[in-house]
This record gives structure tokens, C-alpha cells and sequence, in this order.
């Protein structure tokens, strides 16, 4: 049976893009960009790619202190370059670049850091001789095959790699399929192999069924079925590491982000794009440290939170478990915070970080938190926690479809 209670528990995870692309520094879909043929990505950036600094205790270091709970790497991305050395095909981190296993060592250091581990596959093999083509846009077509027979051997190919990243690494507990390849690719059956290799793994649902994750891109979208589910972002712009990429998102945007899929009951899986040489961009480790402060001081509104009732308010996200609500508001105007959703009797209000109590009151289905500091001490979010009578129950449905957030 598939382990869904430590996905439930951890809210937070780190992807991690990294290959070939890295040591190009311009994102991870270059090749199929600037149209690329094999021998140059070959010869001028994969025999480039060493790994020199490779150190993958300090990424999960990194995560630790994040606040993250597992992580999800490229073991191979759509340019088909595996980071560990496979048997089915020449090019891999074991015979090109790296000249060694880059994956054994990340699942070591991150089940010693305690972390879930995941391996990020994409079916998809640009270079491939039986895969569509190089260059072809994001997503091939049925028709784009030339035959049954190319379609039926590189479906042998994928699972043959999957068969061995499912083989030799000990447990894993999150395989992230990613897309751009024409249904269907024989995912029943070859994620029933999968499961039967690893039986609590949790599969996201980009290869088809089964399933048990669903994953949305670039936005907290939670479906609408009762389903697990994560948010995929990037910190900044780009997966793979890209040297003209500043655009990055602060602390209290993650914080936000956070905040946000917590409440709808899902996980924030964010993105590092380490350097070719294995060290991840200064401003990533900067923002996701700070973001971790704030999580060691108020985690308890994130890790475990369950889908809440709540609607939107126009100060911060809610999120709840068991019997208490957490206000995590981000910008307050004034000693005074009305909050007009909870149905239950408030038994306390306190600050979750201090402890220290507020004063409050309930009038007409109305919460009244009064004698706030102005402004509040969190530059990132300040945390109240509310303990209730029971379940939280909010006054009113959520109807429109409009409502932010
Ligand atoms: C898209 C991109 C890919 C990236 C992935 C992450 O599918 O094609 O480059 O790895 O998103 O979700």
C-alpha cells in the first residue's frame, strides 16, 4: 500500500533541476530551443558537465534548513541524460561528464538528513533515436511516431530505466513524472511494475494510472476531488540553472506560497537549480534559509495543515488542523483585526510564536482580536493560533468562483 501520511505530514519539498543544461546556464529546454543537434549537446556542454563540487549533504543540509521535508531530483530530464549509469543507453552521468553516479549519493545523504526521497523521470528523450525528434515542440502527437515498432521500443527503453532507478537505491518514496510525450506510453503497466518494485511509493499523475498525486505548475490550482496533491514552483523563472535569471521570489513569498497550499490541504514543492558544478545559486540558499527561520518559529500552521473550510480575507491565509485555526497575516492595519468566518466558540487566541495571549471577542459571528503591536513584529508573517470548540466550521460556503485565493 501506498505510504500517503508522511506526504500529508510534510507540505514542503525541494526539486532539484540539475544535468547537461546546468553547465549551459540558460535554462533546461535550451537544446530544444536552439535546436541543438546530439553531437554538439554531446561535445560541448554534457563532456563539460564534471560535478565538480557535487556535495549532495550540503542539499539536503540546505533542505533541513529550509524547513523541507523531502525532495524530488531530475534523474533524467527531457535531453534523456541519465544522472546515474545505466545499462540501456551510452549517455549517462557514469560514462560522460560526471564519470560517476550522481543519484546513489543523493539518496544517501538525503534519507541520512531524514528526508522522503523522489526521483524526478521524464519519459520524454529528445535525442533518443526512437523518441519523435530533437526539436519537436513541447508536446508530440500521436502520428508524430513513425511506426508502432519505434513507439513499442522506446517504451522498453523508459521502463527498462525506470526498472533500474527502482532497483538500486533502496526504498523511494516519490517518483515525479513529468510530461511531453503522447499518451499513452503503457503507463499501467509500467507503473505497476513500479509499485511492484516499490510498494509505498506515491506516483504523480503525468504518466496516467494509476496514480496517487496531482501535480499543478507555476500555480496553486487544488483540484477539486479529495486527492493529494503539490504545487510546483520555481524561485525564480527557470527549472534548470540559468545564469541571466534574477527574478527571484523572497522569503515571504514562499511564506505566502506556503501558506497558500497548506490551507487547501496540499504540498509546496520548490525549486533549486544548482550550478553545473553542483553548488546551488547564493540567492536560493539566502532565500530559502530565511523563509526555514520562519518556519522554525511558526511550522506548526504548515506541516500536517489540513484543507480548511475558510474563504478569503484580505490580511493573510488560514490554515487549520484538528481543532485550531492559525491566522497568518501578512499585513495588518491596526490594533484591531476582525475576522468574520468561524462559526465555533474561540477558546483562546495566543501568538504562536511568544505564547502570549490576545484579547478577544466574539459578538454577532465576528471575531475581535484586539491590542495588536502596529506594526506586527514577523516581517514575513506573524502567526496567531486560535484553539476552537471543535472542528472549524466556517459561517458561510464558499460559492463564487472568482475569489482570490
Ligand atoms: C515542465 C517543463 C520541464 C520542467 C517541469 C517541472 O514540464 O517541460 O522542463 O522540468 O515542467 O514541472
Amino acid at each position: 500500500m501506498s505510504d500517503t501520511n508522511w506526504f500529508n505530514e510534510a507540505r514542503y519539498g525541494m526539486f532539484i533541476h540539475w544535468g547537461v543544461y546546468s553547465y549551459a546556464a540558460r535554462g533546461e529546454w535550451f537544446p530544444n530551443r536552439e535546436l541543438v543537434p546530439f553531437e554538439e549537446y554531446k561535445t560541448r556542454y554534457a563532456e563539460n558537465f564534471k560535478a565538480e563540487r557535487y556535495d549532495p549533504k550540503a542539499w539536503a543540509k540546505l533542505a533541513v534548513d529550509a524547513g523541507m521535508k523531502y525532495a524530488v531530483l531530475t534523474t533524467r530530464h527531457h535531453d534523456g541524460f541519465a544522472l546515474w549509469p545505466t545499462q540501456t543507453s551510452d549517455f549517462h552521468a557514469g560514462n560522460i561528464g560526471p564519470m560517476r553516479d550522481l543519484v546513489g549519493p543523493y539518496v544517501a545523504a538525503f534519507r541520512e538528513a531524514g528526508l522522503k526521497v523522489g526521483f524526478y523521470f521524464s519519459p520524454a528523450s529528445w535525442f533518443h533515436p526512437d523518441y519523435p525528434g530533437p526539436h519537436f515542440r513541447d508536446w508530440p502527437n500521436e502520428g508524430d511516431w513513425k511506426d508502432s515498432g519505434q513507439r513499442d521500443r522506446f517504451i522498453e527503453h523508459y521502463k527498462a530505466q525506470l526498472i533500474e532507478l527502482m532497483s538500486n537505491y533502496g526504498k523511494i518514496d516519490y517518483l515525479w513524472y513529468d510530461g511531453c510525450i503522447p499518451d499513452d506510453l503503457q503507463s499501467r503497466e509500467v507503473n505497476e511494475a513500479v509499485l511492484a518494485l516499490q510498494p509505498e511509493i506515491l506516483i504523480n499523475e503525468r504518466n496516467g494510472e494509476p496514480f496517487h498525486v496531482e501535480v499543478c505548475e507555476q500555480a496553486i490550482k487544488p483540484p477539486a476531488e479529495d486527492i493529494l496533491w503539490e504545487a510546483c514552483m520555481t524561485l525564480n523563472d527557470n527549472w534548470g540553472y540559468h545564469a541571466g535569471d534574477h527574478n527571484w521570489k523572497q522569503s515571504h513569498d514562499v511564506i505566502q506560497m506556503l501558506t497558500d497550499t497548506a490551507r487547501n490541504g496540499g504540498n509546496l514543492l520548490l525549486n533549486i537549480g544548482p550550478k553545473s558544478d553542483g553548488s546551488v545559486p547564493q540567492e536560493s540558499v539566502d532565500i530559502l534559509t530565511a523563509a526555514g527561520d520562519w518556519l522554525k518559529r511558526n511550522g506548526e500552521a504548515i506541516y500536517g495543515a489540513e484543507k480548511c473550510p475558510f474563504s478569503w480575507n484580505n490580511w493573510g491565509k488560514v490554515t487549520m488542523k484538528g481543532s485550531k485555526v492559525y491566522l497568518n497575516i501578512f499585513k495588518c492595519t491596526g490594533t484591531e483585526l476582525c475576522y468574520g468566518e468561524i462559526k465555533n466558540k474561540v477558546l483562546s487566541a495566543k501568538f504562536l510564536e511568544s505564547g502570549v495571549s490576545i484579547d478577544f471577542e466574539q459578538k454577532d459571528g465576528r471575531l475581535f482580536l484586539r491590542d495588536l503591536p502596529v506594526p506586527l513584529k514577523d516581517p514575513i508573517a506573524t502567526t496567531i493560533v486560535l484553539e476552537l470548540d471543535g472542528q472549524p466550521e466556517a459561517i458561510r460556503e464558499q460559492t463564487s468562483f472568482w475569489i482570490p485565493g
